[in-house]
């Protein structure tokens, strides 16, 4: 409905204004030099009285003294030191000429124009004239390209929808500016800003690409991989993009790029831009509110998603890279690693101690121990002698496997000694050096070649070479580590050579100050581009290589969590957030990341439970474990060398702990499968922030120590140390507390219930316990948790049902076999409404063979119930409190069969 009320009729608007001249009303000049001078008498009265949270920077790649400053025809404005600000000491007038638009012609899609240079950038290698394309995608998404005609550059291989109309209707309208160039969306109707890029000067020179955009409001969340809060910081931020091994920091260029950014603006609306660009970029926030970006290559390639509620945004954003891929539902079990279990004895011990202590485990994992030599598609034929009959064991047991691979492949061995260094040299899979050989970089074997994934043949080489290993050691999932990629060498063994691709004019402030920094040589060549283009893909297309190739191996769902990441990953692959330290400011940072990566489209993610670098310490890791039983991912996984942190490695008490935390994920398991369904098949968030469901309360939008499950479930961790108290937001409405989980799902119950005004609420919180509230409203599948997914699929499952005050509640369940491949698409799977009121519980379409339905719970029943009936047949063993107005029916009903469930 709202959707529709936010239709209307297209408007678009050109308008011609020559804003240097009419507005600072001087005389119009042919160069942006001379007309930007500043500080040149009377006729240019006030060019530089810009405020300072408004100032653009005229000198990004270098600091500039007042001389070489004006000489760009910019102004100059020092902070005295101390006085804080963040504000560019040189920056651009008003009215600095670029780019002007001509020729304003109509297309299929919508618009298109010409731009033309006014006159030379401060930076080599401009392009005089550009083609803006306009087209109207959706209703709900523009896309605006910004090309050189003349040459064909570099764009990112990512497949987008090929529209070929434009939109009959749409919640946007845009204006063109003429010069300078700019291009204005707005949101219709309403007629809000949400970009304006006249703010400040386009640049499109060979190796550097800058727009600039006011924003409507400070409420910016995206732009990962960063160590960050879920908003962003206005005040001078700067933000780079460029893939890159380190363990997280705040300010620093992380593992994965994700150039989309969310803005929520005021009343709740939000729109969200991508910028499809994979090359080295910055883009820096200021305070008035502003966003620039600039980027080092490519092209401009901008989406705008109008929402007009975040999640609709989210959606939009991955309507255009990718839907989320179906995760088998072992892969939402227990995950168990380290490094340092260094033979199958000991990796063996764990499973055994996992369950000994009647912890459950879906998957066990194993870093480079089991490797000789540390090279890839090998295993120590000492320590990991059986191998292959570890890995039938664990699979004896309803457990699956999952190993290390990382993308550098050994160089150093004799000829005929390692097949996957010979075949790829001869197949040619390698990326190449100045030279044309394969570069050869340094990782955990010594040197290595680095697979180029963009070349199909890789793609054969790499399946063939998992097949091999596969046919020994039959492992289920493949964890991609060091692909961004890493390398213990700067470029190269023989160093980079000395050219522009290696030392741009413009470096964005990567970590290590140069591109080659812990990677390879930006100027190698790979198959489709230079090095220097794909960088930030290397993770992205290791992932697609890595998850077609098992899907052939194995025929089905493929499993592959990979640290290195790009925009569109999450459709072939999740993610883990890679170096995290065992202590408490990472762990509170977790929550955000988690949070992030769903509205990126990979919602299968998680931080190593209890850290991965340093030792833990028993309240971290129960603190820890408690929040990871609410990552869509949940992986334990810990350093050499480090005191072992494995749930059944402390106290009596923290392992109660533990065991409870995971005995809830195991029962929600079904709720979250569900979740996952819905973010395949739609498009939806599995963790999600509360803004995306509470838009229209503010109180919400920089919540990021809790998160949700989907619409219904509401967590509130403990991220500090010694605190026995907790505070959460809890948006107006009734939250019911789902406490007290026992063995059964029967135990499932309320024990205090919120009726929230949209407030803070001090929840206790003692070592044992994580706050979970369930939202009235919403019902819940649960099922009995067993120590794996493979029993406890088969136990009985469990409703609880969150009554609103007027007594209604829905809820779904998705179910399939947990394992093939695409049974959604090819309709081999059952989903089930489930519908309260406050007479009956509806189970419509579907079956489920063999599972019984053996509890309800109902929240919020204001009267005790005089009989119960299920499917007509008096139920004598139903139990209600007054005091906390649950009701609880046991009842044994099949699940494949549509049921009804009166209480009165
Ligand atoms: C733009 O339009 C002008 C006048 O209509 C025309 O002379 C010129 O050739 C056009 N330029 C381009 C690049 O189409
Ligand atoms: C866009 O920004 C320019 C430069 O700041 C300003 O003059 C113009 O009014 C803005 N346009 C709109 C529609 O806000
Ligand atoms: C398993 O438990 C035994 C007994 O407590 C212990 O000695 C061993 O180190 C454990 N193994 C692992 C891998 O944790
Ligand atoms: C390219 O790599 C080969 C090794 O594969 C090396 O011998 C050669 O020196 C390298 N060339 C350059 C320019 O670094």
């Amino acid at each position: 409905h709202r959707l529709l009320q936010h239709l209307c009729l297209f408007h678009f608007l050109v308008v011609a204004v020559n804003s240097s001249v009419s507005r600072d009303g001087q005389e119009g000049s042919s160069s942006g030099r001379e007309a930007a001078e500043p500080g040149k008498g009377p006729a240019e009265p006030g060019r530089c009285e810009v405020p300072p949270s408004h100032r653009f920077d005229c000198g990004p790649e270098r600091l500039l003294a007042r001389a070489g400053c004006e000489a760009r025809g910019c102004c100059y404005a020092p902070v005295p030191s101390g006085a804080g600000g963040g504000q560019p000491w040189c920056f651009f007038p008003r009215g600095y000429r670029s780019y002007r638009a001509e020729n304003l012609t109509t297309t299929a899609q919508g618009y298109s124009a010409r731009l033309r240079r006014v006159a030379p950038s401060f930076l080599p290698g401009d392009v005089g004239t550009l083609r803006l394309d306009v087209a109207l995608e959706t209703e709900s998404r523009l896309r605006f390209t910004l090309r050189d005609p003349a040459r064909q550059r570099y764009e990112v291989p990512l497949p987008t929808p090929r529209v070929s109309t434009r939109a009959a209707s749409t919640l946007y309208g845009v204006q063109v500016l003429e010069d300078p160039f700019g291009l204005v969306v707005s949101r219709w109707p309403g007629g809000q800003v949400l970009l304006n890029t006249s703010v400040a000067p386009l640049f499109f020179a060979d190796q550097f690409l800058q727009i600039s955009t006011s924003l409507p409001s400070r409420f910016i969340s995206g732009l990962g991989e960063h160590l960050a809060p879920l908003i962003l910081d206005t005040a001078w931020t700067k933000v780079t993009l460029w893939n890159r091994d380190m363990a997280p920091v705040p300010q620093v260029n992380l593992y994965g790029s994700h150039p989309f950014y969310l803005v929520i603006e005021d009343g709740g609306s939000a729109h969200g831009v991508f910028l499809l660009n994979s090359n080295a970029m910055d883009v820096v926030l200021q305070p008035s509110p502003a966003l620039t970006w600039r980027t080092t290559g490519g092209i401009l390639d901008f989406y705008v998603f109008l929402g007009p509620d975040p999640k609709s945004v989210v959606r939009q954003y991955l309507d255009v890279v990718g839907f989320p891929f179906m995760p088998p539902y072992w892969g939402l079990g227990f995950h168990l690693c380290r490094w340092g279990y260094s033979s199958t004895t000991t990796t063996r011990q764990a499973v055994a101690n996992m369950s000994a202590a009647r912890f459950p485990l879906d998957v066990q994992w194993n870093d480079l121990d089991y490797m000789d030599a540390k090279r890839d598609f090998t295993f120590n034929k000492e320590t990991f002698k059986d191998y292959p009959d570890m890995v039938r064991d664990f699979h004896q047991r309803g457990l699956h496997y999952v190993m290390i691979v990382d993308p550098g492949i050994s160089s150093s061995g004799p000829p005929g000694t390692y097949k996957p260094y010979d075949e790829g040299l001869k197949r040619g899979v390698f990326i190449r050096n100045a030279t044309g050989q394969p570069l050869i970089g340094k990782v955990w074997p010594g040197p290595t070649a680095f697979p180029d994934f963009t070349n199909p043949k890789t793609h054969e080489w790499w399946h063939d070479m998992l097949k091999d290993f596969h046919d020994q050691v039959p492992f289920d999932g493949m964890w991609i580590d060091m692909n961004e990629p890493s390398n213990f060498v700067e470029g190269s063994q023989d160093g980079c050579p000395d050219n522009s691709l290696e030392k741009p004019p413009y470096v964005p402030g990567v970590f290590g100050g140069r591109l080659q920094a812990g990677t390879i040589c930006a100027s190698s060549q790979q198959f489709l581009s230079s090095h220097y283009n794909l960088h930030s893909l290397y993770g992205l297309t290791e992932a697609i290589a890595s998850h077609n190739a098992l899907l052939r191996i194995r025929g089905k769902r493929p499993f592959v969590i990979s640290r290195s990441t790009f925009a569109g990953h999450g459709r072939y692959a999740g993610h883990w957030t890679g170096d995290v330290k065992s202590n408490w400011e990472q762990l509170s940072y977790s929550v955000p990341e988690v949070l992030l990566f769903n509205l990126f489209g990979v919602p299968l993610v998680g931080a190593d439970i209890c850290g991965f670098l340093g030792d833990t310490s028993e309240e971290l890791c129960v603190r820890w474990t408690q929040l990871g039983a609410f990552y869509p991912f949940m992986r334990n996984h810990n350093d050499h060398g480090n005191r072992p942190q494995e749930p059944y490695a402390f106290s009596p008490a923290a392992q109660d702990a533990m065991r409870k935390a995971l005995r809830l994920r195991y029962s929600l398991l079904p709720y979250l499968y569900t979740l996952f369904h819905r973010a395949h098949a739609a498009g939806e968030t599995v963790a999600r922030p509360l803004f995306l469901e509470f838009p229209k309360d503010p109180n919400t939008w920089t919540v990021d120590r809790q998160l949700l499950w989907g619409r219904g479930l509401l967590v509130t961790p403990v991220l500090e140390a010694g605190q026995t108290k907790v505070s959460g937001y809890f948006p107006a409405g009734t939250w019911y507390s789902l406490a007290g989980v026992g063995a059964a799902a029967g135990l499932l119950g309320a024990d205090s219930t919120i009726h929230s005004k949209g407030q803070w609420i001090l929840l206790p919180a003692p070592l044992d316990t994580i706050n979970v509230h369930v939202r009235a409203g919403h019902i819940l599948p649960l099922q009995e948790p067993a120590f794996s997914t493979a029993e406890s699929r088969k136990k009985g499952m469990a409703l609880v049902v969150a009554l609103t005050p007027d007594g209604f509640a829905r809820g779904e369940l998705f179910w399939d076999d947990g394992e093939s491949w695409q049974s959604f698409e090819k309709g081999d799977y059952t989903e089930t409404l489930f519908l309260a009121s406050h007479v009956s519980i509806l189970r419509t379409r579907g079956h489920l063979d063999g599972i019984l339905l053996e509890a309800v719970t109902v929240l919020g029943v204001t009267s005790p119930p005089r009989q119960v009936l299920a499917n007509g047949a008096r139920v004598d063993d139903f139990s209600y409190r007054s005091d906390t107005q649950v009701l609880r029916v046991p009842v044994s009903l099949p699940m494949w069969e549509q049921f009804v469930i009166t209480w009165s």
